[in-house]
């Protein structure tokens, strides 16, 4: 058994100020990926560039990082920071802004690599600039993982690229979650939710890795009431909930995501439906597939959520992201590419069939006809 999320990882409030001396060490020209307008509102950006400002590190900010990052953006921002010859990245935002980040410090340093070739597997390992991940929404976890999910819309491609890139640093502070809709804490909430039930409903899951899902979902499960209430969220809790979504993205880093993600990313590609969500979707039902073969497993993450049962849990994800419809022909497309996708399906802890995947889709998504 073997653990290993090689990043300095700090969360506290204010820690990127109080830790500026580690970004500063990173590296000595910078190149800030983030999106239009978050970063600003929430002080996120303000911190990083006082930071970088205070010891003289020249930094060129790109703001054009969308959600669901596509090798066009990646491409851009590389150009950029070529041209400013930035040598480290910092990544500020969501998973959106992280991710990027991470793919364009694999590009600067493989400058022979085009961003349509990020999802070609190398022969051997590439090397990538450093990262620094300052999260601002609590679950992506990407501050702790090696994954960057690019999209390649010429080839109609949502995936993780198959190289590892771990942040060098991760400041998490969940101050930057005080300008955010209740709904967008809802979502990545379930993101982080997701993370860690498909690291324990997992063929890597050992006893070694599952210590962090497992306290992860005890916290989740102490988040849990103040996210279904119809309230906002107490200031009290930004703190547990980004350390939350850290440990689920330290969780992932071990196992991988599993089915639950792999089905996603259709819906959200084709479907236009936002990662949580497009996730949170399917989290029950394969939860229900899976204890035919864990049962014990189920049973441990149903306790520490502070559940009773499948319907509830699948109940409370209803109440916290709806319910999606579709057309029928749509869903059958995604089951079809579902049932190829070996990379999520040989993670299930039991032998999954045909049959298992179209009863998850059945379940999880309304289907309107066409
Ligand atoms: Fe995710």
């Amino acid at each position: 058994m073997r653990s290993f999320v090689p990043t300095d990882i700090y969360v506290e409030k204010d820690c990127v100020k109080n830790h500026a001396n580690q970004m500063l060490a990173v590296g000595t020209r910078a190149l800030i990926m983030t999106g239009r307008h978050s970063a600003v509102a929430n002080g996120s950006l303000n911190d990083v560039e006082s930071v970088l400002n205070s010891g003289n590190i020249p930094f060129q900010v790109f703001d054009e990082v969308e959600e669901n990052p596509s090798t066009d953006t990646v491409r851009k921002a590389v150009q950029v920071a070529q041209g400013f010859k930035a040598d480290f990245v910092i990544g500020v935002g969501g998973g959106s802004a992280i991710d990027a980040a991470k793919a364009v410090s694999l590009l600067l340093l493989n400058p022979a690599v085009d961003a349509d070739d990020l999802h070609k597997a190398s022969s051997s390992p590439l090397d990538h600039a450093p990262v620094v991940a300052v999260p601002t929404t609590c679950g992506t976890g990407s501050e702790a993982t090696p994954v960057s999910i690019i999209t390649n819309h010429g080839i109609q491609l949502k995936k993780s690229i198959p190289h590892v890139i771990f942040p060098a640093l991760a400041l998490v502070d969940g101050k930057y979650l005080a300008s955010a809709k209740k709904q967008l804490i809802v979502n990545t909430a379930v993101d982080a939710l997701s993370h860690m039930v498909e690291s324990i409903l997992n063929i890597k899951s050992n006893a070694f890795n599952r210590m962090f899902p497992e306290y992860g979902l005890k916290l989740w499960g102490e988040c849990k009431s103040a996210l279904l209430s119809d309230a906002a969220i107490d200031s009290g809790l930004y703190e547990k909930l980004m350390l939350t979504s850290t440990i689920a993205g330290m969780s992932i880093a071990h196992t991988s995501t599993s089915v639950p993600h792999g089905m996603s990313y259709d819906l959200t590609l084709h479907a236009g439906v936002p990662h949580g969500p497009a996730v949170g979707y399917f989290l029950a039902a394969y939860t229900e597939i899976c204890a035919k073969f864990v049962p014990e497993d189920v049973q441990k993450i149903l306790s520490l959520l502070g559940l009773k049962n499948i319907e509830e849990f699948a109940a409370m994800l209803r109440k916290l992201i709806g319910t999606c419809t579709i057309p029928s022909a749509l869903r059958d497309q995604f089951a079809a590419a579902m049932k190829k996708n070996r990379s999520k399906l040989d993670l299930v802890p039991g032998a999954i069939t045909a049959a298992d995947i179209d009863f998850i889709y059945e379940k999880s998504l309304v289907v309107e006809s066409n």
